[in-house]
C-alpha cells in the first residue's frame, strides 16, 4: 500500500499556497479566517473547563463511536434538515463522530474495498477521495454531470458494461459529493439521487452484495442561496443502503475537524472495529467544543453570519470573473459551499504541466487544476481545461485580485 501511495497533490498546493505569501491562492479548500469562531470557542472552553467534571471529562478518553450526545446532535441536525419523520433512519444508534469527513471516507473505503474493486464517482469529483481510491488500488469510473447531479443514463451505461464485462461484483459503491459540489459546485437534485438508488438497487442482485450509495455532504450547510434539499435519506425506500457523511469542519471551525455520518448498521460495527484500531475514539475535547457550540445557539448564529460572508465572496468572485475573464470562458454561480468552476474553450489546457498553470504561478495566482479532480477512467481522456477557484480563505480584495491576475494571463494565452 505504501508503494501504491502518490504524494496527494493537495500537500504540494498547500504547500506552495504558505510558502509564498505573495501568491493569491484560490486553490486551497481552506476556510474563511476571519470567520473562524474564536470568540465562541473561547467562552464554551471556559464555560467547560470552569467546571471540575465536565473538564475532566472533555480531557478524558471517549468511546470509538463518539460523544453519546454529539452523536444525537448530529443525527437530529440531519432529520431536521431533511423534514424526516423521527424514524431509525436518524436514530443516534447510527451515528458516528470521526476525525473530520475524511478519516470516515478513509475508513468506508477500507471497509468495503479490496484492491482491484471498483468505486463510481462523478466526475469530476473531490480529488482527496480519488487520493484514497488510488491507495487502495481501486478502479473509478467517472460518471458524467449535469446541472443537477449525475446523468443517469451514463450511470445506466456502465452498470450495463460493469454487468456486460462480469465486472460487477467488484463495484461497490458510488460516491457523490451532493451539495455545492468540490469541485464543480453543482447541488444534486434529490430526483437525481433516487434515481441513483433505484438503478443501483436493480442491479444488486448481480452484483451478489448490497451497493452503497455514499452521500458526502460536507458543504450542506453552507447555502447562501436557492432552496434546501433533501439527502438520500429521504429515499426511505432505498435508506438502507445509504451512507452520509458530513462534516463541523466547514460550517464551524476546519481547526476543530469533527466530521460525523450515519450508516447502515451493518456497516457501522465494523467501521466502528476498523476505528477501533485507527484510534479508539476522536479526541474527546474537540467533540465537546462542538457539542456545547450545538446546544447553546452558537453554531447556528454563527452559520448565519458565515452564509452572508460567503454568498457575499461569492458575489464579488462572480463580478470579478464577469469583468476580468474572457467571454470564453465558461463559469456558474454556485448557491453555496466555497467553489467556482471555470471551463476554458479545450484548446487551452490548464493541468500542472500546461504553459497556462505555469504562468498563472509566475503571474502570482494560483488555481486547482480540474484535471486534478477526474479519475483514471479508460472509457474517456481527462478533461484538462477547467479551473476549480476558491473564494473561502482569501479576503474579498485578494479574490478580486487573483481573478484580475488569472484574466490577464488567460486574455494572453486565448491570444
Ligand atoms: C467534498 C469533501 N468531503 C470531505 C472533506 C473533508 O473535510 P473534513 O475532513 O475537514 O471534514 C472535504 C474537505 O475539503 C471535502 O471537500
Amino acid at each position: 500500500m505504501g508503494r501504491r501511495t502518490g504524494e496527494p497533490p493537495i500537500s504540494w498546493l498547500m504547500k506552495t499556497a504558505l510558502a509564498r505569501p505573495n501568491l493569491i491562492s484560490l486553490a486551497a479548500g481552506f476556510t474563511d479566517n476571519p470567520s473562524l469562531p474564536v470568540r465562541e470557542t473561547l467562552a464554551i472552553t471556559r464555560e467547560m473547563l470552569g467546571d471540575k467534571d465536565s473538564g475532566e471529562a472533555a480531557l478524558q478518553y471517549g468511546t470509538t463511536a463518539g460523544d453519546a450526545g454529539l452523536r444525537r446532535l448530529s443525527a437530529e441536525l440531519i432529520r431536521r434538515q431533511d423534514q424526516g419523520a423521527k424514524d431509525w433512519r436518524y436514530s443516534a444508534d447510527r451515528a458516528l463522530i470521526t476525525n473530520g469527513s475524511q478519516q470516515l471516507l478513509y475508513l468506508l473505503t477500507e471497509c468495503l474495498c479490496d484492491p482491484g474493486d471498483i468505486v463510481l464517482v462523478e466526475d469530476p469529483t473531490y480529488f482527496v477521495y480519488l487520493g484514497i481510491a488510488q491507495s487502495h488500488g481501486l478502479n473509478c469510473r467517472g460518471v458524467r454531470m449535469q446541472p443537477d447531479g449525475i446523468d443517469l443514463e451514463h450511470l445506466e451505461e456502465i452498470l450495463v458494461g460493469l454487468k456486460r464485462n462480469g465486472e460487477l461484483r467488484r463495484l461497490k459503491m458510488l460516491y457523490l459529493v451532493t451539495y455545492y459540489q468540490n469541485p464543480s459546485g453543482i447541488t444534486s437534485s434529490l430526483e437525481k439521487k433516487r434515481g441513483a438508488l433505484e438503478l443501483l438497487r436493480r442491479f444488486e442482485k448481480h452484483a451478489g452484495h448490497r451497493i452503497y450509495l455514499l452521500e458526502d455532504a460536507a458543504y450542506r450547510d453552507l447555502r447562501f442561496a436557492g432552496e434546501g434539499i433533501p439527502s438520500a435519506l429521504a429515499v426511505r425506500k432505498f435508506a438502507d443502503r445509504v451512507i452520509y457523511t458530513s462534516t463541523f469542519s466547514k460550517p464551524f471551525a476546519s481547526g476543530v475537524r469533527v466530521g460525523f455520518g450515519v450508516l447502515p448498521e451493518e456497516l457501522l460495527s465494523v467501521v466502528l472495529r476498523l476505528k477501533g484500531n485507527h484510534d479508539f475514539g476522536s479526541a474527546n475535547f474537540l467533540q465537546q467544543i462542538v457539542a456545547r457550540a450545538l446546544i447553546s445557539g452558537h453554531y447556528d448564529k454563527h452559520l448565519l453570519a458565515l452564509r452572508r460572508t460567503y454568498r457575499q465572496k461569492a458575489e464579488a468572485m462572480g463580478a470579478a470573473l464577469d469583468e476580468h475573464f474572457p467571454a470564453e470562458i465558461q463559469w456558474a454561480k454556485p448557491e453555496g459551499g466555497l467553489y467556482f468552476w471555470a471551463r476554458t474553450p479545450r484548446s487551452l489546457t490548464t493541468g500542472m504541466q500546461s504553459r497556462f498553470f505555469q504562468a498563472a504561478l509566475a503571474g502570482g495566482v494560483l488555481y486547482v487544476p480540474g484535471q486534478l479532480c477526474y479519475c483514471d477512467d479508460p472509457s474517456r481522456r481527462k478533461p484538462n481545461h477547467e479551473m476549480r477557484l476558491s473564494f473561502g480563505s482569501a479576503s474579498t480584495e485578494r479574490i478580486v485580485k487573483g481573478i484580475e491576475r488569472l484574466g490577464r494571463v488567460l486574455r494572453k494565452h486565448l491570444n
